[in-house]
Order: structure tokens, then sequence, then C-alpha cells
């Protein structure tokens, strides 16, 4: 009985396995990517790579076990997802308050601690963020949002202050 039950259990295995999600990446158009719509200084853009990259661009790394169902139908659902909630590779398409708004809600993510996803860091110990890299991305998601001439500093607002006379 015992046997009956691994054999059929392997031979589930092996059947789900050709049930494969597409997991190619759709073809990255550097002009339009994060780093070079927002020039985004190395050790910003180092951190986003390692901790986001994978699940919100089209430059995806598909380790080993990926491949394999049922793993593979649970990581292709969450980089579709991901994609869609927020792509880098397509960042040159938003507007500019699209921009901003994905600006301001990375920031709330990371700070929350809900991005990069736990199950992802689990398997991707490099991708988790030391309180010093946190720091680093928020403080520059928020400034180049526009939250930091909300809620930011003396120097923020003088310079919003200075844009708005020289609009008058
Ligand atoms: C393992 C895959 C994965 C990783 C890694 C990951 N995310 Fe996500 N992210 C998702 C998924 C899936 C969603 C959509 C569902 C949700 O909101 O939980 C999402 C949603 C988001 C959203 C919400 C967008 C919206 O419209 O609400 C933001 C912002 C975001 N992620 C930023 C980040 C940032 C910044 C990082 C890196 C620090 C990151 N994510 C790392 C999978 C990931």
């Amino acid at each position: 009985m015992k046997k009956i039950f691994w054999l059929a259990l392997l031979g589930a295995l092996l059947a789900i396995q050709l049930i494969r999600p597409d997991m190619t990446n759709p073809p990255v158009n550097q002009a339009q990517d994060f780093r070079q719509v927002m020039q985004t200084p190395a050790g910003v853009q180092s951190i986003l790579e390692a901790a986001c990259y994978d699940c919100h661009s089209n430059e995806t790394q598909y380790p080993w076990y990926s491949q394999v169902a049922p793993v593979s139908w649970w990581v292709a659902d969450h980089i579709n997802e991901g994609r869609e909630a927020l792509n880098f590779s397509t960042f040159g398409a938003l507007n500019a308050e699209d921009r901003a708004e994905a600006l301001e809600e990375s920031a709330e993510k990371v700070q929350e601690g809900e991005m990069p996803l736990d199950s992802y860091t689990w398997m991707h110990p490099e991708a988790k963020l030391s309180a010093a890299q946190r720091d680093v991305l928020i403080k520059w998601l928020n400034a180049n949002s526009g939250e930091g001439a909300e809620k930011g500093g003396e120097e923020a607002d003088t310079k919003a202050a200075a844009e708005h006379e020289e609009e008058d």
C-alpha cells in the first residue's frame, strides 16, 4: 500500500511538470528602464536590482528550482502580478504622476517591510535589506517622488518655494 502511494505521488509530480508556465522574459528596452529614466545613483540601483528586479522588471533571473512545478506556477504568478503592479523595465512609459506614485508606494512598501516579499528573501538572502539599505532606498525614493517636498526638511521647502516664485 505504502509503495503504491509513493509511486502515485512520483507519477503525479512528473505529470505536472508538463504544465509549464511561460518563463521567458519580455525584451528589455534600456532607454525605458528605471536606471536610465531616473538616473538612479549606483547605490540605489544595486539595491533595487538585488531586491526587486526579479519580480518587478523584465530582467527576471530564474533559479533552477523555479522551473520545477508546482513551485514554477507559484513563482510565475508572483512575477506576473509583480510586473503588473510595477515594472521597472517600462518605467519610462509612465506619466509623471504615475512615476511619482510608484516611487511613493515603493517607499511605503519597503518601510512597512512588505517588499521584498518574505517568501522571496527566504530563498534569496542577498535580497534581504539591512536597516542601512532600507534607509538609503526610502530616502532616495521619497526625495524623488515629491514626498520630500511635502514632508521633508527645509531644503526641500525652500526649493519648492523658489520654484513657485519662478512660476509667478
Ligand atoms: C517575489 C516577488 C517580489 C519581489 C522580490 C518584490 N515584489 Fe513588490 N510586489 C510583488 C507582487 C506579487 C505584488 C502585487 C501584490 C501585492 O501588492 O502584494 C507587488 C506589489 C508591489 C507594489 C504595489 C504596487 C501597487 O500598485 O500597489 C510596490 C510599490 C512594490 N511591489 C514594490 C517593490 C519593491 C520596491 C521591491 C524591492 C524592494 C519589491 N516590490 C520586491 C512581488 C514582489
